[in-house]
C-alpha cells in the first residue's frame, strides 16, 4: 500500500505552486466581511458571514443546534434586499423570492444537540448586500446568542466535544487483535510481541461481517469489552476508487460507487458503533489512509500524476466519501476520527504540505465541522525513521545543506516526529482546533539491526553525510512496499511526546504491503511493481529499485519472512 511520495525537487512547479498559494491568501486576507446573526435564547443559534464585491458574495451560515438532535434540517430566512443564491454547498439550496431554504446533503443530515454545520453558497446582488437578521431551523425561530464576529475565529464547537476526551489512547488499555495475536505467537519469536495492540483493518464491506471465517466487527468490539480495553483501533478503508496511485491496494468499490460506499460500508459500520453496548469504549477510526494527499500530489501536471488519481479528484468522491464518513462517525461521542497526513517522505515537501493541510481543513469542514476530526496520523504503513538522530534539516557539509542531498532532496523534513508536529501546527493554522493529537505508526520504521548507523556520516560531501548517518536504509525515499532490512519500531505508547496522541502499529506487522508477483484474487487488489524486487521504479521513487522483500503474498496477507526480519530489526530491540 502506501505512499507513492510524490514530491519534486525545487523549480518551476514549486515556485509555481508556492506563487499561487501566496496570491490565494492576499485576496482571502483582503476581503470585507459583513456579519449578522439571530439573537438570545433556546434552538439554535446562526453566525451568519458574507465576503461581498461589487456585484456578487459567498456566505457562510454556521448553524448550531441548540435543541434536540435532528436527523433532517431545513434552514430558512428571508434577504432583506436583491440578493440571489446562484450555487451552494453543504446543503440543497432553494430560493424563491427573498425566501431561501437549505435543506441537509444527505450526509450532514444529522444534527446533534450543540452540533454545527456550515451550509455555504455563493450569490449576486444589487443596492446593498445586508444580511439577513431572521432565521429558522425546522420552522423555530433560531434566537440563540450571537455568534464570533470575527472570520478568522473559528466556529466550530470546541474540540473536544461534551463526552470526549483530549486523548483516547490516555489511562486505558488497547485492544489486541485476537486475530493478529494468534499469528504473531504462531512464529518463532512471536509471542515477544504478540501482545501489542494493533490496528482492525475494515478493508471491504464484508469486513464488517467477517470476511471469510474472520472475526466482524461486532466480534471485535465485543472481545475488546471481554479484555477490558478502553481503545479500539479501526481503519476504515474502502473508499470508491481506492488508493488510485498504486495498484497494490486497489478495492472492490470502483470510482464512483459512492452510494454504495455511503449505505453499504459507512452506514452500517456507524450503526454497530452507535450501539450502547459499546459507549464506553473509545473507538479510534483512522479514516481512509492515502486518499486526500493523493488527490494533491499525485494529479494535474504533475510528473507523479496518475489517470486514476485525475479521475477521483475530478469526480469528487474522495472528497465527498472521507466528509461523509466524518460526519457519520464523528457524529457518535466515543468515535475519534484520525485522517491521514502521509509522511514525511511524501508531504514534507512544500509544494505538497500546505495545500495537504488545507485540503484536509475543507474536507473535515464539508463533514459539517472540523470538530469531527479528533486528529492525524502520520507513517500508516510507512518505514519514516521516527527521528534520524545523526543529522538535522540545517546541517550543513562544506556550505552545503543537507536539504541539497540527494536522499533529502528540498524535504524540509528529516524524520517522522519532527513533521509530525510541524503538521499538526499547520493544522491548528487551517482552522483546527489547538486540542488535536497526532498518531505516527511506529510499526516498521525501527531501521534496527547490524546496518544500522552508530553515528554521523563523513563530512566529505552532503551525500557521504547524510547517506552514512540515516537511519532509514531504504534505497529511496519513496519505496513503501515490504521494504527490505525494516524493523519494528517504538512499540505502541501513550503521549510520547508533545503534540503525539500515542505511537501506534495501525499496519499490523507481519501482513504484506502487496504481491510481488500477480496473483490472482477476489478483493480488487492489483499488482504493483512497487512490490517486485526486480523493478526499477517511476517518477514516484525517483526511478529506483523498489526494495521490496521477495515472495511476499497479497497486501494484507501473512507474510512470514517480513514478520521475522522486523523482529530481528527492531528498535528498540526485543528482548
Ligand atoms: C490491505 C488491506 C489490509 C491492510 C493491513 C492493506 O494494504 O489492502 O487489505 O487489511 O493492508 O494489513
Amino acid at each position: 500500500m502506501r505512499h507513492p511520495p510524490a514530491r519534486r525537487s525545487p523549480g518551476t512547479v514549486r515556485r509555481a505552486a508556492a506563487a499561487a498559494a501566496a496570491a490565494v491568501l492576499a485576496a482571502s486576507g483582503a476581503v470585507a466581511l459583513a456579519q449578522a446573526q439571530a439573537s438570545a435564547a433556546a434552538g439554535c443559534k446562526v453566525d451568519y458571514t458574507a465576503n461581498s464585491w461589487n456585484t456578487g458574495f459567498t456566505a457562510t451560515v454556521t448553524l448550531t443546534n441548540l435543541g434536540d438532535a435532528v436527523s433532517g434540517w431545513a434552514l430558512e430566512w428571508d434577504f432583506a434586499g436583491d440578493q440571489h443564491v446562484t450555487q451552494g454547498w453543504n446543503g440543497t439550496f432553494s430560493q424563491s423570492g427573498k425566501h431561501v431554504t437549505v435543506r441537509n446533503a444527505d450526509w450532514n443530515a444529522s444534527l446533534g444537540s450543540g452540533a454545527t454545520v456550515s451550509p455555504g453558497f455563493q450569490a449576486t446582488y444589487s443596492g446593498t448586500n445586508e444580511a439577513p437578521t431572521a432565521f429558522k431551523l425546522n420552522g423555530t425561530a433560531c434566537t440563540g446568542a450571537p455568534g464570533p464576529t470575527d472570520p478568522t475565529t473559528p466556529t466550530d464547537p470546541t474540540n473536544p466535544p461534551p463526552g470526549r476526551v483530549d486523548n483516547p489512547y490516555a489511562g486505558v488499555k488497547a485492544y489486541v487483535n485476537p486475530e493478529w495475536s494468534a499469528h504473531a505467537a504462531a512464529e518463532p519469536g512471536g509471542s515477544r510481541i504478540a501482545n501489542q495492540p494493533t490496528g482492525v483493518w475494515l478493508d471491504r464491506i464484508a469486513a464488517i461481517a467477517g470476511a471469510n471465517g474472520s472475526m466482524g466487527l461486532r466480534a471485535h468490539l465485543d472481545a475488546a469489552l471481554a479484555q477490558g480495553a478502553g481503545v479500539v483501533q479501526l481503519v476504515v478503508y474502502d473508499l470508491p476508487g481506492r488508493d488510485c496511485s498504486a495498484l497494490a491496494s486497489n478495492g472492490e468499490l470502483g470510482p464512483t460507487d459512492l452510494p454504495r460506499y455511503k449505505s453499504e460500508f459507512i452506514d452500517p459500520i456507524a450503526a454497530i458503533l452507535g450501539d450502547a453496548k459499546y459507549k464506553d469504549l473509545r473507538i479510534v477510526t483512522v479514516v481512509e489512509i492515502d486518499s486526500l494527499p493523493n488527490l494533491v500530489t499525485n494529479t494535474g501536471s504533475k510528473p507523479t500524476a496518475t489517470p486514476a488519481c485525475d479521475t477521483m479528484k475530478a469526480n469528487g468522491n474522495y472528497v465527498n466519501g472521507v466528509a461523509y464518513a466524518l460526519g457519520k462517525l464523528g457524529a457518535l461521542p466515543n468515535v475519534y476520527n484520525y485522517l491521514d497526513v502521509g509522511h514525511h517522505g511524501w508531504l514534507g515537501w512544500d509544494d505538497n504540505f500546505g495545500p495537504s493541510a488545507d485540503l484536509l481543513a475543507q474536507t473535515a469542514q464539508a463533514s459539517g465541522s472540523k470538530a469531527n476530526v479528533a486528529g492525524f496520523i502520520t507513517n500508516t504503513a510507512n518505514y519514516g525513521a521516527l527521528k534520524e538522530p545523526y543529522f538535522t534539516i540545517d546541517d550543513t557539509v562544506n556550505g552545503t545543506s543537507v536539504r541539497q542531498s540527494k536522499w533529502i532532496d528540498w524535504n524540509r523534513y528529516t524524520d517522522e516526529l519532527s513533521y509530525a508536529q510541524a503538521f499538526r501546527n499547520r493544522l491548528v493554522q487551517a482552522g483546527f482546533d489547538s486540542g488535536i493529537g497526532m498518531l505516527i505508526d511506529t510499526s516498521r520504521n525501527g531501521w534496527g539491526g547490524a546496518a544500522r548507523p552508530s553515528g554521523p556520516g563523513p563530512k566529505t560531501t552532503v551525500d557521504a553525510y547524510v547517506d552514512g548517518g540515516r537511519l532509514d536504509r531504504r534505497i529511496h525515499l519513496g519505496n513503501w512496499c515490504n521494504q527490505s532490512g525494516a524493523g519494528l519500531g517504538e512499540r505502541p505508547k501513550t503521549a510520547p511526546e508533545s503534540g503525539i496522541d500515542a505511537y501506534v502499529w495501525i499496519k499490523p506487522p507481519g501482513e504484506s504491503d502487496g504481491a510481488s508477483s500477480e496473483i490472482p484474487n477476489d478483493e480488487g487488489k492489483g499488482f504493483d511493481r512497487m512490490c517486485d524486487p526486480t523493478y526499477t521504479g517511476n517518477p514516484r521513487n525517483n526511478n529506483n529499485m523498489s526494495g521490496a522483500l521477495a515472495g511476499a503474498p497479497l497486501s494484507g496477507h501473512w507474510f512470514s519472512a517480513q514478520f521475522q526480519e522486523l523482529m530481528r530489526n527492531a528498535y528498540p530491540a526485543l528482548p
